[in-house]
């Protein structure tokens, strides 16, 4: 009872509503004695009215059959419902803890799994939970109740019949053990194949445009297909597992009913049990047996819904980020030597035991524009990510506004800070909405200012619905300047304390890009403004420049500065200068 166990521990992470369980499960109950009662009815019926002749029980035991079969009824209607409302109450529940606790674990591990995994935790996994719940246990509840109620009941009608009954059922339960290694391994199988052809499907919208640019279509269907082979084959053998499994119970169960037959037709001819006991009786041995057999049945999908519920567990039990744990207010630290808004000291960054940043001091005042510029894998989205407190750094001391950064809370970070990461995501619904995230209690006047301060003017005069403008899932209507814009604009009504913007301009052309940077460092006047781009004439003024190397800082200063000393630095601005003249013969 592996199941059960899993089961309970999740329990922990739902509310249960035990009160309206509890009545489901008398329902139940009740419902199944009223229908089990009827075949003891019966065999009065046979016994006394129809071989003993008393013609007048006959109403009164046909009265008696007939509510016991209407009460039945009543009841399986009202459990019925009280399950289906208690599934999917539990299914939300479950599913609002999943989403939770991915708000909680490092988005590294989104990044590195993809949406296949989360889609699979939280459709196939969270609703093979639902069924566990609202259908195996009820039903496992119902087939032991009739069971331990049919075998009362033989043994009341015929010791001996009774001890046949309880003899089989160790054979039948054997059965299935025979099958129990594969089936899991095979539930195992089918469970991640889905896994992967969801993750599979989902690119293959993604990556439309891939796929039509690149002519793929022929790639794609040869990966469709061998993908799809194996999930068929492993299927198939699942099902045809189940299926051995259960058709071997059938097997064996019609030869007990032999020997029950056999054994009562002796008895009633010789006068020691009653026609009407052994039609009961035979019938007592189907409700008796005949769980043995269903819950065999149900054994694949108890496998299955066991897969899914401990990956739901080890899910629910895998690490959360350092900054989304519960952690006391952050209280304010004085800094040794000067004080910062933004500073690193010493640090260091892993992924997956690759070491990405180190030895990284920076150091950024309040009012400060400070930019990072580098090659591309340089470190620069890796460094603005730890700011935000999206990676973890190894070692070192990050402070942001002279709070120690692991002793701040999620919300101690977001309180003052926003970031424009590279690829920033736009949710499907209005642009104003997708704006209005920035801070949701913003004014509409407010909202519209931010559209304006992004450039966004006159791309909005030319939509019939201007901000109401409904987009679609990544905003696919809309170009990757537009969309940066309105990440922008989005970052700018949050009016952070340190706006960290990573190549916040690299969709949009130099002339908006220039409006757009005018309009930011307006903004953050007096504020804290932290940018890498790979354009270093918008950076030109910055208070200070990172050069960033192979994940290093190689120099810092105003660009005078490194333009004299670094020789990085001035390879960048060669570079860009030589990509601008060629701009202009182009
Ligand atoms: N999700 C990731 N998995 C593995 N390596 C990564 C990942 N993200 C970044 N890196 C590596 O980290 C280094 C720095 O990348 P990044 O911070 O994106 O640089 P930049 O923003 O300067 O282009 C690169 O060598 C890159 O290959
Ligand atoms: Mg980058």
């Amino acid at each position: 009872m592996q199941s059960i166990k899993l089961f309970m521990r999740l329990t922990s992470y739902i509310n249960v509503n035990w009160k309206l369980t509890s009545l489901a499960y008398l329902c139940t109950i009740l419902a199944l004695t009223l229908n089990l009662a009827q075949p003891f009815i019966f065999s009065y019926l046979i016994d006394e009215v129809l071989i003993a002749g008393h013609q007048e029980k006959l109403v009164f035991l046909l009265t008696l059959f007939g509510s016991f079969a209407l009460g039945s009824v009543v009841l399986s209607i009202i459990r019925t419902g009280l399950f289906r409302y208690l599934g999917i109450r539990h299914m939300l529940d479950l599913r609002d803890v999943l989403l939770a606790h991915i708000r909680r674990i490092p988005l590294t591990e989104i990044e590195k799994h993809g949406v296949g995994k989360y889609s699979a935790l939280l459709g196939w996994d969270t609703a093979s939970m639902g069924n566990f719940l609202n259908h195996i246990v009820v039903e496992m509840v119902t087939q032991w109740f009739t069971m331990l109620f049919a075998i009362s009941m033989i043994f009341y009608m015929d010791a001996r019949l009774g001890w046949i009954t309880v003899a089989s059922i160790p054979v039948l339960l054997a059965i299935p053990r025979i099958f129990v290694k594969p089936m899991k391994k095979y539930a195992d199988g089918v469970r991640s194949h889905n896994e992967e052809v969801g993750t599979y499907l989902y690119e293959s919208i993604e990556g439309s445009k891939e796929i039509r640019a690149y002519g793929l279509e022929g790639w794609e269907r040869k990966k469709n297909q061998s993908m799809y082979k194996d999930l068929v084959a492993v299927s198939t053998k699942e099902t045809l597992f189940r299926m051995f499994s259960g058709q071997t119970g059938t097997l064996a169960f019609s030869f007990i009913l032999i020997a029950v037959y056999s054994m009562g037709s002796k008895q009633v001819l010789a006068g020691t049990l009653s026609v009407g006991m052994l039609v009961a009786a035979v019938q007592y041995l189907n409700n008796a047996l005949q769980p043995i057999q269903v819950m065999n049945n149900f054994f694949g999908e108890m496998q299955q819904s066991e897969v899914a519920m401990k990956r739901i567990e080890q899910f629910l039990e895998s690490p959360v980020e350092q900054a989304a744990q519960q952690k006391n207010k952050a209280v304010s630290i004085p800094f040794p030597g000067e004080s910062a808004e933004v500073s690193c000291k010493q640090v260091h960054v892993s992924y997956e035991g690759t070491q990405i940043l180190r030895d990284i001091d920076i150091t950024v005042r309040k009012g400060q524009v400070a930019a990072f510029v580098g090659p591309s894998g340089s470190g620069k989205s890796t460094l603005f990510k730890t700011l935000a407190g999206f990676m973890e750094a190894e070692a070192g001391d990050i402070r942001i506004r002279n709070l120690p950064m692991n002793q701040m809370s999620r919300s101690d970070l977001t309180a003052h800070m926003a970031i424009l990461s590279q690829d920033s995501y736009l949710f499907s619904g209005t642009l104003y909405e997708n704006i209005a995230i920035g801070r949701l209690d913003a004014t509409e006047d407010e909202i519209k200012e931010a559209a304006r301060l992004a450039s966004l003017q006159s791309l909005l005069d030319t939509l019939p619905n201007g901000l109401q403008t409904v987009v679609d899932h990544q905003g696919f209507q809309l170009s990757g300047g537009q969309r940066q814009r309105f990440a922008i604009a989005r970052a700018l009504l949050k009016r952070p304390d340190i706006l960290i913007l990573d190549e916040p301009t690299s969709a949009l052309d130099r002339e908006t890009e220039e409006q757009v940077m005018v309009q930011i460092k307006q903004a953050m006047k007096g504020k804290t403004l932290l940018i890498s781009t790979h354009r270093l004439d918008i950076i030109r003024n910055a208070d200070i420049i990172y050069v960033m190397d192979q994940g290093t800082v190689l120099d810092c200063g105003t660009h005078e500065e490194l333009v004299g000393r670094c020789r990085k630095y001035a390879a960048l601005v060669a570079g860009q200068e030589q990509e601008e003249l060629l701009e202009k013969i182009g």
